[in-house]
């Protein structure tokens, strides 16, 4: 991907999750955007981060995974967010951002996020949605998710996404072919970095939001990291 990649579109500078962040990320420079793709109860595919609706819409309440679009696109996603400059801003269909990704030639990382074991079914279903070749990589800590993407897409870039890198790790990663894995900031060491490193794959790390954690970071090797505000890290 790239040295910096835009955090959940570029979620300190717009909401999380959405077109405004995404186009965010381009306008501060990002070539690489990170975001969430999550699945509805009609099979919808959208961008959300949490398990229910509350943080982020705050005209709503329950699980992202019992709406239906028809609903969910009614939900007011930025309104929570800063003062009031994005009031309007609704969840996003991956396909909108697929688009808005390809139209500002952004890269686009999109973290499959499950959260009551419909990893396989959403895996399945972004599978299907990335018809056209674009540059993506698509990435998960739910290997359900990931090895239904992969029987579909093996073409695509995988990498798997943890907090603690495990001991056995290199098991899925191999058996995914994954080109990255992806830690998160507290658990990286030189040893860890070395490991993953060793076996050709890249490494990204989040979410590093300060630039002196972030020089440190690169100096030590990893090939990249989350940040929800891109353009202090350069
Ligand atoms: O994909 C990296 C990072 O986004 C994983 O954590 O919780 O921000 O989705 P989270
Ligand atoms: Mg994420």
């Amino acid at each position: 991907m790239a040295p910096i990649i835009g955090h959940r579109g570029c979620a300190g500078h717009a909401p999380e999750n959405t077109l405004a962040g995404i186009r965010d990320a381009a306008r501060v420079g990002c070539t690489w955007v990170e975001a969430d793709a999550t699945l509805l109860a009609d099979e919808t595919v959208v961008l959300f981060h949490d398990d229910t609706l509350d943080r982020c819409c705050c005209d709503a309440s329950g699980f992202i995974r019992e709406q239906n679009w028809k609903d969910a696109i009614t939900l007011d996603a930025g309104y929570w967010f800063d003062d009031g400059r994005f009031v309007g801003e609704h969840i996003p269909l991956l396909r909108d951002a697929v688009s808005c990704c390809q139209a500002l030639d952004l890269g686009f990382n999109i973290e499959l996020k499950t959260h009551r074991g419909e990893g396989e079914h959403l895996g399945a279903r972004v599978a299907e949605l990335l018809k056209e070749s674009g540059k993506y990589l698509v990435s998960s800590y739910d290997v359900g998710a990931l090895k239904a993407f992969h029987k579909q897409k093996p073409a695509c870039p995988l990498g798997i996404i943890y907090d603690d890198l495990p001991q056995d790790w290199r098991v899925l990663a191999d058996e995914l072919e994954a080109v990255s894995i992806h830690l998160w900031s507290k658990h990286i060491t030189q040893e860890v970095i070395d490991q993953v490193k060793a076996t050709g794959r890249e490494l990204y790390v989040f979410t590093v939001n300060e630039k002196k954690q972030a020089e440190k970071l690169w100096a030590l090797g990893v090939d990249g990291l989350f940040s929800d505000l891109p353009d202090q890290l350069r």
